[in-house]
This record gives structure tokens, C-alpha cells and sequence, in this order.
């Protein structure tokens, strides 16, 4: 794990979003893993922007989302498939039949989850898989007590996560509460991850999933086991971590880092 804390949120939401798009330019065809959520929305606003400027093309890109509420449609406005075509995908040339999300109208959602992992696994897996964290530590809707080894499947939501996301909703005892997601095995197949942390509400539970031991109370944490996962936040959100100036003498030295400092 790679743990890179930027002075401000949008520091760090730039080398967020410059990761991503350097990814597609070395590689046009690639697979991306996608997230919603707050913290998102200013990653895809650069992405957007450079997009517009010429800067990246995601003409040959194909995406598939972390997850979806079960029971709403592409059209419901807090669905994550109207947030990605909301915030991301109606703005830049990706080709929409290129872009995956779990179907939360699907009936059989044994199946959905089945036939989810099969479309990544047909598309050849993901490249970099872009993640949040949320306040129980879950990536994904990996919620606390999810197995490490999890795969797509539906999933019933924690109240923590439901007080976080319910406000989204009018009125909010509207959210569903049980989702799609990847598994965390899912995750922890792709080539790449990028976590990305910001804001002091994150601190505690960065800490946890950075320096904590690796246990399903906290799914992010599964991370650690990953070879190739950078952890991206703002120094608010690094506020709690031990290593911080460690951290910062890696960033400051590698050098594959030079072109981001
Ligand atoms: P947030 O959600 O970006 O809205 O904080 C992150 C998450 O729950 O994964």
C-alpha cells in the first residue's frame, strides 16, 4: 500500500484524477472500475474538464461500477447509474454501451451477481479500480462482516451507511436498503486500486483501514493485501495516521512519483 496525503482536497482530487487519466493514455482500451459517492464528484469534474480540453479520450473505455440500490431504475435520480451518467458519462465520449453498472431492478439477484463478475472477467478485468471509503469503513457496500473473499452479490446496508446516504433521498426514509456490489475479492482482483480519502470525517476510520489490522470490521483494510493499491487523501483525512512523515519521504523520493509532486 502506497499512502499519498496532499495538502487540500483538491490536491488530491487532481493527482486522483491525473492517475485515471494516465491510465487511459497508456493504455486507451482499458478497463476501469468506477465509484459514486461525495468525494467522487470533483475527481469526474477534472475528468470531465480534460476530457473538453482534449487532454484524454475515453473513446475505447470501458467502465464497471462498484455497485447499485437495489430497486431503482437507470432513471431514478439516486440511482448510481443516473449519478455516473449525471456527473461523468454524458460529458465525455465514452461509448455509454461501454459502461457497466448492476441492474437493481434485476429479479434474479443471484444471477445479476454471477453474470456481473462474467462481464468483468469477459472484458478481460479491471485495470484500476477507483475507490471511497465509507464512514464504516466499507469499500464497495462491502459492509462490516463481509467476507474478504466476497464476490458480486446483493448486500443489506449497515445503519451507519444508511444515515450517511439517506439525506441523498426526499424523503430519506426513500433509500433502499440493500445494494449490489462488488465483492471485496472482486476488488482485490483488479491490477490496480486507487483509494481515494478526504475531509476530518474520514480521519478516524483512515487510520483504521490504513494502519489497523486487516479484518472484515473494516473492508478497506483488505487493501493492505493488495500489491499495487495507492491510498490518496487530504491532509485532513491523514490527520489520524502514524506515518505521515514516512509517508511524505516516499512521495518526496520515489521516482516514479516525480511527475506528480
Ligand atoms: P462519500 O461516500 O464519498 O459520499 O463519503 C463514500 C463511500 O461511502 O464509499
Amino acid at each position: 500500500m502506497e499512502v499519498i496525503i496532499r495538502p487540500t482536497t483538491a490536491q488530491a482530487v487532481e493527482l486522483t484524477a491525473r492517475l485515471l487519466a494516465d491510465t487511459v493514455k497508456a493504455k486507451p482500451a482499458c478497463k476501469l472500475g468506477l465509484a459514486t459517492g461525495a468525494t467522487m464528484e470533483a475527481v469526474y469534474d477534472v475528468l470531465v474538464k480534460m476530457n473538453k480540453a482534449g487532454e484524454v479520450d475515453f473513446s475505447q473505455v470501458t467502465s464497471f461500477n462498484l455497485d447499485e440500490y437495489i430497486g431503482l431504475g437507470p432513471d431514478d435520480v439516486n440511482s448510481y447509474r443516473y449519478y455516473m451518467n449525471h456527473h461523468l458519462f454524458d460529458h465525455i465520449n465514452i461509448d455509454k454501451r461501454n459502461t457497466h453498472l448492476p441492474n437493481g431492478l434485476a429479479e434474479d439477484e443471484l444471477a445479476e451477481g454471477i453474470n456481473y463478475e462474467a462481464d468483468i472477467e469477459d472484458a478481460g478485468g479491471i485495470d484500476v479500480q477507483l475507490l471511497g471509503i465509507g464512514n464504516d469503513g466499507h469499500v464497495g457496500f462491502n459492509e462490516p462482516g463481509s467476507s474478504l473473499s466476497s464476490r458480486t452479490r446483493a448486500k443489506s446496508l449497515t445503519p451507519v451507511t444508511y444515515r450517511q446516504n439517506c439525506v441523498y433521498f426526499n424523503p430519506p426514509e426513500s433509500m433502499p436498503k440493500r445494494a449490489f456490489t462488488m465483492g471485496v475479492g472482486t476488488i482485490l482482483d483488479a491490477n490496480r486500486v486507487i483509494l481515494l480519502i478526504t475531509g476530518a470525517r474520514k480521519a478516524e476510520i483512515a487510520a483504521r483501514a490504513i494502519e489497523g489490522p486487516v479484518t472484515s470490521m473494516v473492508t478497506a483494510s483488505a487493501l493492505q493485501m493488495h500489491p499495487n493499491t495507492v491510498v490518496i487523501l487530504d491532509a485532513d483525512a491523514a490527520a489520524q495516521l502514524t506515518l505521515k512523515e514516512y509517508y511524505d519521504w516516499v512521495f518526496a523520493n520515489e521516482p516514479k512519483w516525480k511527475n506528480y509532486r
